[in-house]
């Protein structure tokens, strides 16, 4: 019960009917406004894996003496299986926060993740230096709090667990600049997610500055105020580990080809919905992964020997004739374009494509377009769109008509294959007649004078 009193005024919770609900099979335990009279329901969320805390104002625990716990309880906390904790819809005074993150530092708790939070005031942190934390996740989603801006030294107190952080995600919450000594601070970070911010162009070249995040593996940066392709690479150069790189949903400008080098250890590229209307370039050289479905790319002149997946549904290619250029191209989508034939005699491709999409294109369903879709249809998997989805715009006759109901026999598609050599078989035996008949009239006129002489 200790501990639970414990957890409780650690985590605030406060007024309102409210009361826990444990889920046993999924270790996970959901908490709603919990008041004093449903405060006990707690218990029940001991064993759990997973606990979330919904709804409730933690401002009356600021002044909480949380920092001075019991040998013993520190013991009890040791136990406890909680590896990921939840708090959404709340209003965290900073100062608690600070509280808060000491107390889980004597638990096993991996990851924290703040729903649509408040942080208000702000706290110096300065207590929390020197202080280790389990934490490898640290999540932010739709919160507010005082600017960071200024507070570098405030967070400077944090570095020694920020230090040892591997994930953190701060979405969903307008954040228009990250100071270049935090990003500094986070000397183990693999992954960043920044998605659905207001960063612009300008803001990114001093948040990776030089020495910030050094091992960044993972960067999401999907949903921002971003406009420039250039601009973007230009400012991520000195991430050497970068890995995989998410700008969708930014509305860029290719601009003009530059010198501009992206990191070489780039593999997995987004560029999904940034309104291009041509391929930009440079793009990173070793190119695994390719995402850049939902723009308005009209032809693409690409050269991969490393890709593997390239995604491009929702444009406006004419043709599929660049898989050429990538030999090892194992998923291909190529959904809702205007491609009329899909390119089935390219086998050095077909041979290791094992996912191909392409439903929604105004197939040309003469004898050779329909019959390639047909065998590639018997080769890969087409997608859940196979059949329903490929349907035929030309010619005429066949407008509307599912490709898989074409007919693409031999003798309906090529009569001339057919035809051609049957009749080349007559005509040898019309000229093989002919010369027999002219000569046995040959004979027969010899035999005549030869009798007519004799006579
Ligand atoms: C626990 O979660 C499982 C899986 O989501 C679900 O099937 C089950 O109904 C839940 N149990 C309770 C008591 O809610
Ligand atoms: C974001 O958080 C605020 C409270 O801070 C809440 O009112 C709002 O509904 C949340 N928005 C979403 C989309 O969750
Ligand atoms: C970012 O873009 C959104 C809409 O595109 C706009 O409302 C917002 O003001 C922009 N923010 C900044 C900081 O430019
Ligand atoms: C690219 O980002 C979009 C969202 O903008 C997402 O739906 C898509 O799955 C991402 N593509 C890859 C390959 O991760
Ligand atoms: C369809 O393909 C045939 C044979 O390749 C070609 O002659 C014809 O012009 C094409 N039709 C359209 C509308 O592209």
């Amino acid at each position: 019960m200790n501990v639970a009193i414990l957890l409780l005024l650690g985590l605030g919770l406060v007024e309102g009917e409210g009361r826990c609900f444990f889920n046993r099979t999924e270790e996970h335990c959901v908490c709603r406004s919990l008041s004093e009279e449903t405060l006990g329901s707690i218990i029940q969320c001991l064993p759990a894996s997973v606990v979330e805390f919904w709804g409730g104002d933690l401002e009356k625990y600021a002044a909480l003496p949380i920092s001075n716990l019991q040998p013993s309880t520190m013991d009890l906390l040791e136990t406890l299986h909680i590896r990921k904790l939840v708090f959404g819809d709340l209003l965290v005074p900073e100062v608690l926060l600070a509280k808060v993150l000491m107390f889980f530092s004597y638990t096993r708790v991996q990851e924290l993740v703040f729903e649509s939070c408040s942080f208000a005031g702000r706290s110096n942190w300065t207590e929390m230096a020197g202080c280790n934390l389990p934490i490898l996740t640290l999540r932010f989603h739709n919160v507010t709090s005082a600017p960071l801006t200024g507070r570098e030294q405030g967070f400077s107190s944090l570095s020694s667990w920020l230090e040892t952080l591997q994930e953190l995600a701060v979405t969903s919450s307008h954040v228009t600049t990250l100071p270049c000594a935090i990003g500094r601070v986070f000397g183990t970070l693999r992954s960043l997610d920044v998605a659905q911010n207001s960063l612009r162009d300008d803001s990114l070249m001093p948040t990776f500055c030089e020495g910030a995040f050094p091992q960044l593996q993972l960067l999401s940066l999907q949903r921002n105020n971003l406009t420039s392709y250039h601009s973007v690479c230009e400012s991520l150069q000195l991430l050497h580990e970068l890995q995989h790189l998410d700008i969708s949903q930014n509305k860029l400008i290719a601009g003009l080809a530059s010198s501009c080098q992206w990191p070489m250890s780039l593999r997995i590229f987004n560029l999904s919905g940034t309104g291009l209307d041509g391929v930009p370039t440079p793009l990173p050289p070793n190119l695994e992964v390719l995402d850049m479905s939902y723009n308005h790319l009209h032809t693409l002149d690409i050269s991969f020997g490393s890709l593997k997946t390239l995604l491009l549904s929702q444009n406006m290619l004419q043709d599929a004739s660049f898989i050429r250029n990538c030999p090892v191209l194992e998923v291909l989508h190529l959904d809702d374009n205007l491609i009329p034939e899909l390119p089935w005699d390219e086998v050095r491709v077909l041979e290791h494509l094992k996912d191909l999409a392409a439903a929604g294109n105004p197939y040309n369903c003469s004898c050779s377009g329909a019959r390639g879709i047909q065998t590639l249809a018997a080769m890969v998997h087409l997608g859940p769109a196979w059949p329903h989805g490929y349907v035929c715009h030309a010619p005429p006759h066949y407008q509307g008509i599912l490709v898989k109901d074409v007919p693409v026999s031999v003798l309906q598609c090529n009569s001339a294959a057919v035809i051609t050599p049957i009749c080349i078989i007559l005509a040898l035996l019309c000229v093989a007649g002919a010369v027999y008949l002219a000569k046995s009239r040959y004979r027969l006129f010899q035999d005549c004078r030869r009798a007519v002489k004799g006579a």
